[in-house]
Formats: C-alpha cells, sequence, structure tokens
C-alpha cells in the first residue's frame, strides 16, 4: 500500500488526487443570479444531500487566485440558486459552463442552455434538465478557504416519466457522475440489496 501524506503535496497534486478518490460523484449544475441581474451557471461536484426533510443540499464552492467563485458571491448575496441534474445530452454544455466568464457574462447563453423561469425564487432553472430543485440559502459555512453552502429545496421540478411509487427511477434518468481528472462515467448495472429489519 502507498502511504501519502496530504501535507506533503502541493494544491494541484492534492486536488489531483482527492477528485480520483471520491468516485463516482454527482453534480449540482447550479444557476444563480448577480445581483445586477446575470445568469450564471456552473457545476459542482463537491455536492450532496445532508438532510431530507427539511431536505437540505450542501455545495463545496472553492477561490480562484484567491477570489471567491461568482456562485458563492451571488449566493451569499442573493440568497438563493438551482441546482439542476445533468444528463448525457448536457454533458458537453455542462462542461462549456465550467469555463471562466466575466461575472456579467450570460452563462445560460455561453453554454447553450435554456432559462426557465422558477416559480419561488428568481434564479432560472435549466430547461433541458429532467430534474431541477429551487433552493434557498440555509447557511455559509467557511472551511479552509472554501465555502459549503447549505440550501434548503423548496420545490422540485421532476419530469414526470421518471417517478415511480414516490422515487426517481434512476434508469431513466441516467445521471452523468464526476470521476477524477476529466473522466465522467453513466450508470453501470444497477443492483438491489434489502437492508436489515
Ligand atoms: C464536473 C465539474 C465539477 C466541478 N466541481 C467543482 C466543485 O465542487 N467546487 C468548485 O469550487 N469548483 C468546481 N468545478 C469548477 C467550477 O465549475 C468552475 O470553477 C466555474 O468556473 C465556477 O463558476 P463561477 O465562477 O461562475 O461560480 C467543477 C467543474 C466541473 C467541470
Amino acid at each position: 500500500m502507498l502511504e501519502i501524506d496530504p501535507a506533503q503535496l502541493d494544491r494541484p497534486a492534492a486536488y489531483k488526487l482527492m477528485i480520483s478518490l471520491i468516485v463516482p460523484r454527482p453534480i449540482a449544475w447550479v444557476s444563480t443570479i448577480s445581483p445586477g441581474g446575470s445568469l450564471n451557471l456552473a457545476p459542482f461536484s463537491y455536492f450532496n444531500g445532508i438532510s431530507s426533510h427539511p431536505p437540505i443540499v450542501m455545495i463545496a464552492v472553492g477561490a480562484r487566485r484567491g477570489e471567491r467563485k461568482d456562485t458563492w458571491r451571488n449566493i451569499e448575496q442573493t440568497r438563493e440558486f438551482t441546482v439542476n441534474v445533468v444528463i448525457q445530452e448536457l454533458v458537453d454544455a455542462m462542461v462549456l459552463s465550467s469555463g471562466e466568464f466575466p461575472p456579467e457574462v450570460d452563462e445560460f447563453k455561453e453554454a447553450g442552455v435554456t432559462p426557465l423561469a422558477s416559480t419561488k425564487i428568481k434564479p432560472p432553472r435549466i430547461a433541458e434538465s429532467p430534474v431541477s430543485m429551487e433552493c434557498k440559502l440555509e447557511k455559509i459555512v467557511e472551511v479552509a478557504g472554501s465555502a459549503l453552502i447549505l440550501g434548503r429545496v423548496v420545490l422540485y421540478h421532476i419530469r414526470e416519466d421518471l417517478m415511480a411509487e414516490g422515487s426517481v427511477d434512476p434508469k431513466k434518468l441516467m445521471p452523468v457522475a464526476r470521476l477524477g481528472d476529466d473522466y465522467y462515467s453513466y450508470l453501470g448495472e444497477v443492483f438491489q440489496r434489502a437492508r436489515p429489519k
């Protein structure tokens, strides 16, 4: 077994290693609006749910050259965001939206996806995504230069054909996951194990 002390790694090496170890990761494709009204879109794979009733999700957003990323600043200032699920047909647009654009650029346009008005919050969701969550900021916890952003889901949008008995069918959804480097994955075989009683 190799032993690697993360304290001995520089930032790029530490990032490269860590994102190859915690896999597969779901991708939150997040939309926000700046206080000036520009639409922002970016993917985040440090993403998960931490509570379901009430539904709370988390994304971890870092800084770039010492500056908070636009998503972090927008959520801090406007307290609202949407999380959209990425499927096969949306991978290229999602990757495009991870590019560095000045804050005033409409990233829906850059990525070639359609903003669809949300119901309870200002940032629009992505029309092409089969599952979207409207979120309101619950809390930001700063940890080691990153923002752990906790959002409360105030509305789910789910394409009707995906639902079966209160759940989204993973084989119909076919979400895309992030791996290490620039690798991604679809779902492999889906199997079932009953939980112990
Ligand atoms: C699939 C994918 C996952 C990403 N996950 C994260 C992440 O979890 N945290 C982060 O800070 N950046 C992540 N990034 C990089 C951001 O998307 C990128 O820095 C983006 O430009 C941020 O946009 P913003 O400045 O508009 O917020 C990821 C990029 C890709 C392609």
